[in-house]
């Protein structure tokens, strides 16, 4: 058993040259607890700004004047190395992915987490990178399909910024929801759009997809690049706007959808859910795996200890799919 694990410090808010390499003594896990030694564990627009403690209000769960946690990271995949005297459902050797929570600290050698957190059993047909990545924009956009904006089979849907971390996911769930599925991406992008079920692919450079006379029953605006207002006259009379990005035009827009009209602006803070909510739907993506109805992509895979050149990577906003350390 290693004596000392490798994790990345993040003891002030900043940009990704905050970040510092730490060697620890190995923690041991408690009664209820299992040490998994990391594989992978993801890279996400989120990490990056839970590091700038952006945006401020986020302060308030994170710490006030510095993070509180004082490791970064949220999801990660791995074997379980030590379980303690408590732990019924997880033994050694079993290999898991999970989330840290507001504990943070993914991006390390190994993590100790409670049996009853948001774990699960990793199917050994997915990838320990592949599951890394599975409660950032897998779950989130599976949240907001299902649970969000509840899409119907035959619900026309536009997916905005169809080709980052959400945007792949949920162009997939869409499609296997039996939606009629359109996304904006970049001309780079469309044809892996295409690839992955799009029915219509809508370039965010050179047109407008509110603008050209199409009616949505839901718009999932997975980067924040419109707003209720600008979405409402091309949605349809009990069409629903979904944004996992929150900021006061939003919280506004939520207020009074839910008071007055039919049509509804939404927010969600997926990765908030109890683990039980998180288990339950992760459980739904993995048969969806299984079925070959969704599968992550992959953008760029680092070294754990290039964090930094990879919180760079995921900062310029290009990605496609989903980074990982290793
Ligand atoms: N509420 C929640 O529970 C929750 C959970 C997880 C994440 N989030 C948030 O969700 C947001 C999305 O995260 P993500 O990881 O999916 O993003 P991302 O992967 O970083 O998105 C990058 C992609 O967006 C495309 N893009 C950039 N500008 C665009 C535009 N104007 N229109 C269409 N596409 C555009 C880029 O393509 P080009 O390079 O070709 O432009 C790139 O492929 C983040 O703000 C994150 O914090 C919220």
């Amino acid at each position: 058993m290693e004596t000392t694990f490798n994790a990345w410090d993040v003891s002030r808010y900043g940009g990704p040259d905050v970040l510092t390499s730490v060697s620890r003594p190995a923690p041991t896990p408690t009664a209820g607890q299992v040490l998994v030694r990391i594989r992978a564990s993801a890279v996400s627009r989120a990490d990056s700004m839970m590091r700038a403690g952006q945006p401020k209000f986020a302060r308030l769960f994170l710490g006030l004047s510095r993070p509180r946690s004082g490791l970064i990271g949220t999801c990660f995949s791995g074997d379980v190395v030590a379980v303690g005297d408590a732990v019924r459902t997880l033994q050694v050797g079993d290999a898991v992915f999970g989330e840290a929570g507001l504990q943070f600290g993914a991006n390390a050698t190994h993590i100790c987490v409670d049996e009853t957190a948001s774990v699960l059993t990793k199917p050994e047909t997915v990838s320990y990178e592949e599951a890394a990545t599975l409660f950032d924009g897998a779950m989130t956009s599976w949240h907001f399909l299902t649970r969000v904006a509840k899409v119907q089979a035959g619900e026309t849907v536009l997916i905005l910024g169809g080709s980052g971390s959400l945007g792949t996911a949920a162009v997939q769930f869409a499609k296997a929801l039996g939606a009629k599925v359109s996304a904006s991406a970049s001309a780079r992008n469309a044809e892996l759009i295409k690839s992955l079920g799009a029915d219509v692919v809508v370039d965010y450079a050179s047109q407008d997809p509110l603008k050209d006379g199409c009616a949505y029953d839901v718009v999932f605006d997975t980067l924040g690049v419109s707003s209720f207002r600008a979405t409402k006259s091309a949605l349809t009379k009990k069409g629903r706007y979904v944004c996992p990005v929150l900021g006061l035009a939003l919280l506004r827009d939520m207020l009074l959808t839910a008071v007055f009209g039919r049509k509804q602006a939404k927010f969600a803070a997926a990765g908030m859910s109890k683990p039980e909510v998180h288990r339950a739907e992760l459980s739904e993506v993995l048969a969806l795996m299984a079925s070959n109805q969704f599968s992550p992509v992959m953008d760029r895979t680092y070294p754990l200890a290039d964090l930094v050149e990879a919180h760079r990577y995921v900062e310029t906003g290009r990605k496609r799919g989903n980074v990982v350390v290793v």
